[in-house]
């Protein structure tokens, strides 16, 4: 089957013939998506056999890149003995350690299978545990599909601009003014520590700080949305970045090594009120499955502060980027904004290298994109301004 009528026969069967609306490349001005087939380190191959040089890897996850031996080894052999117990096992009490040793503020956690589900819990825990309804978030965060989530939301809502309903009092992020106007009676603060949805926006200097004190102030809890950031802006995410701590921690992408898990945490004692130790409700048939805790074992047992430093060297070559436009960058995660975007998108697809196909999305540096990786791209970029 040719991509067209791949593409054909998804929209008959799948609604917009994608699974995820970022997938879609109608924002980008092309007609069918990416049909990936395989891929391998930082190169991504479609069903027709173009190879493509991958700076979205899977929106993240992907680390130490696709297919990493490692990994597969780990997730093959994990098969092996059974794909899902729905009992405990010794790998999922691991992985926790891992996350507890790795993110500062964080003393227990619960594993789930996405970002959307840890973060709709963390606001539920939050709920319960402060007795308070109303919750402050930022225009432009994105914190998965759950309902209160969804206003004014990043990512893919932002790129089609869809509005939808939602909670929460949103305002605008890095402005401590406006947090403190709306924070009165609030659950919680949900905030990603770097944003991550409108395009990579650093936190200005005070913000996370500022924060932190009109949580304190105001009996809200804060909390972080580190599905991007953990194990990316350093081991310890944001939080050990920039030494500010949250009460919980949301967590996705890079923990579970590419496959479908995700987590959230917090002290002892407000974990303790999930069930069955507390009142909480929180359930999942395939939470903490073998293959992905195998795969996010396998991942964060390697992530080493000599990963953290090659990344950064990458990052700061990246950063040639800059004489094209505005370009942020946080460790591993990096925006280009330029004008006309769909354009430098199209532009860098025909010469084979993948963008998100919106500036609403981050670059994903990993250890797999190498000198020559990233001098193509800066070449090619520069090219289009040419
Ligand atoms: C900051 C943030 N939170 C939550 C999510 C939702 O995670 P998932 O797509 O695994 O549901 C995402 C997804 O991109 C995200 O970037």
């Amino acid at each position: 089957m040719t991509t067209t009528e791949l593409y054909a026969r998804a929209l008959s069967l799948i609604p917009g013939g994608v699974n995820s609306p970022v997938r879609a490349m109608k924002a980008v001005g092309l007609e069918t998506p990416i049909f990936a087939a395989r891929g391998e380190g930082a190169y991504l191959e479609d069903v027709a056999g173009r190879r493509y040089l991958d700076w979205v890897l899977s929106w993240g996850p992907l680390i130490f890149g696709h297919a990493d031996p490692e990994t597969v080894d780990a997730v093959v052999e994990a098969a092996r003995r059974g794909t899902t117990f729905g009992t405990a096992t010794e790998a999922e009490v691991e992985l926790a350690a891992e996350i507890v040793d790795a993110v500062p503020s964080v003393e227990m956690v619960r594993l789930v299978s996405s970002g959307t589900e840890a973060a709709m819990t963390a606001l539920r825990l939050a709920r319960a545990a402060t007795g308070r309804e109303p919750f402050v978030r930022f225009r432009g965060g994105y914190h998965g599909h759950a309902d209160p989530f969804l206003s004014e939301a990043g990512s893919g809502v932002r790129t089609l601009g869809i509005e939808a309903g939602g909670e929460g009092r949103v305002v605008d992020y890095n402005d401590l003014e406006a947090v403190e106007r709306a924070i009165e009676g609030a659950a919680c603060v949900f905030v990603e520590p770097v944003a991550g949805n409108m395009g990579v926006v650093p936190p200005a200097d005070g913000f996370l700080e500022g924060l932190r004190r009109l949580c304190d102030e105001s009996g809200a809890l804060l909390v972080f949305d580190e599905v991007i950031t953990g194990f990316r802006v350093a081991r310890g995410g944001a939080q050990e970045r920039y030494g500010v701590l949250p009460d919980l921690t949301v967590l996705g992408k890079i923990v579970g090594g590419g496959l479908p898990l995700a987590a959230f945490g917090g002290s002892a004692e407000l974990m303790e009120r999930l069930a069955p130790a507390g009142d909480v409700y929180q359930a999942g048939t395939l939470s903490g499955n073998p293959l992905a805790t195998a795969a996010g074992l396998s991942v964060l047992r390697r992530l080493t502060p000599e990963v953290y430093d090659e990344l950064e060297a990458k990052g700061r070559r990246l950063d040639a980027l800059g004489q094209f436009g505005r370009f942020e960058r946080v460790g591993a995660m990096a925006t280009l904004f330029v004008d006309d975007y769909p354009a430098l998108f199209r532009h860098l697809l025909e010469r084979g290298i993948y963008l998100a196909p919106s500036q609403n999305e981050a670059m994903f540096l990993s250890t797999v994109h190498g000198d020559e990786e990233i001098d193509r791209t800066i070449e090619a970029v520069a090219d289009f301004f040419s």
